[in-house]
């Protein structure tokens, strides 16, 4: 597995780390033991980066890797990013310190630990991204040991480039596959100017860049792949990353067609994770996996040789031809 350095952090962590969504709530029913499978066959597989939030499952995400390390012991090597932020109404008046404390000692306790290691603000409105006593406040908290460091994931790449450029700021999370190539422009050359880590979230487009979805595909009713395709729970933009579904399934088989013209073995899903984890400037990308099987899979494109700047051109091409004119504009 790839190591690289996490930002501002300076842990270094794996390439290819773990988002932990999955082990909470949106995606169908994932038991506790299959939580616990997940997380096990990841850190057997070189995976030292995992991505939750307090709202994930309403804690059942930070409760399950606080109860995986705790059977870890000391000294496990993993680094956890936290989120908080969206257990109330996403307005600037309740990102202040009151909050910050209670958000903070709930993620601690729900992970068993006295410091968080990098807290990241879940998708705050802009004027947050921009509020100087938001940094203060967070500032204060590493200051008393609540937390390491602390990041922002963000929607927009204006959002990204807002936080890059505050001093304290780790890490950014932001939407990138090769869907949503964006932060190619001016967000990763920034990050990687200021030392900012970047950590790439929904890097299979919610499953659509593992090529395996069809147009007769059904997901179980309390997936958010059904509920959410426009953004009307939550963000326009995370569920198959605000990609058409349809016109999905047509990039997705190109991709696939990439995929299989490699000259080393590799699925869809692998390609597609290593093309983002290979990225100058992306410190590590989070798969969500249901299961153990997919987590070891993507765990293991963490290794995967270059894909070379020939494949990046036929990305663009594809991302061009079928997704540029709606989804650039956008965000
Ligand atoms: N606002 C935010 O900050 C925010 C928003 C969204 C996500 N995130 C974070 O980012 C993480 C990743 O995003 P995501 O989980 O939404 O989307 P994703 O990683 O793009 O897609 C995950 C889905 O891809 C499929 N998959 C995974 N591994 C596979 C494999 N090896 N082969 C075939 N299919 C595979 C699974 O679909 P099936 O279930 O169909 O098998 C899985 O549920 C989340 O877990 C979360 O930690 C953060």
């Amino acid at each position: 597995m790839e190591q690289t350095i996490l930002g501002k952090t300076n842990r270094t962590v794996s390439a290819v780390g773990l988002g932990t969504w999955q082990l909470g709530a949106d995606w169908g029913n994932v038991s506790e033991s299959d939580a616990l499978a997940v997380l096990a066959a990841s850190e057997d597989a070189g995976v030292t980066f995992l991505d939750t939030a307090d709202v994930y499952g309403d804690g059942r995400s930070e409760q399950a890797i606080g109860a995986f390390l705790r059977s870890r012991g000391d000294g496990h090597g993993i680094t956890v990013a936290t989120k908080m932020g969206r257990r109330m109404e996403q307005v600037p008046e309740n990102y202040v310190m009151e909050n910050f404390r209670a958000w903070t000692d709930r993620s601690r306790k729900n992970l068993g630990t006295d410091t968080l290691d990098l807290v990241q603000l879940h998708c705050p409105p802009s004027a947050t991204v921009t509020s100087g006593e938001v940094y203060d406040a967070l500032d204060t908290l590493v200051a008393e040991g609540a937390i390491a460091a602390y990041g922002l994931s963000v929607e927009t790449c204006g959002q990204a480039l807002a936080a890059i450029a505050r001093p304290n700021v780790a890490t950014v999370q932001i939407i990138l596959n090769a869907f949503r190539l964006k932060p190619l422009d001016e967000v990763l050359p920034a990050a990687r100017e200021a030392g900012v880590g970047i950590i790439a979230r929904v890097p299979l487009a919610s499953g659509l860049l593992s090529g395996k979805y069809t147009a007769a595909t059904t997901f179980a009713g309390d997936d958010h792949r059904n509920y959410n395709r426009d953004g009307s729970h939550f963000d326009v933009g995370e569920t198959f990353s605000g990609v058409d579904y349809s016109v999905g399934l047509e990039a997705a088989g190109r991709f696939a067609d990439l995929a299989a013209g490699l000259d080393f073995t590799a699925t869809t899903a692998q390609a597609a994770l290593a093309w983002v984890a290979q990225l100058d400037g992306v410190s590590t990308v989070i798969p969500g996996a249901r299961s153990a099987e997919q987590a070891v899979a993507n765990a293991a494109a963490g290794s995967l040789p270059d894909l070379g700047g020939a494949f990046t051109a036929s990305v663009r091409g594809i991302y061009d031809e079928f997704l540029r004119a709606d989804i650039h504009p956008r965000w």
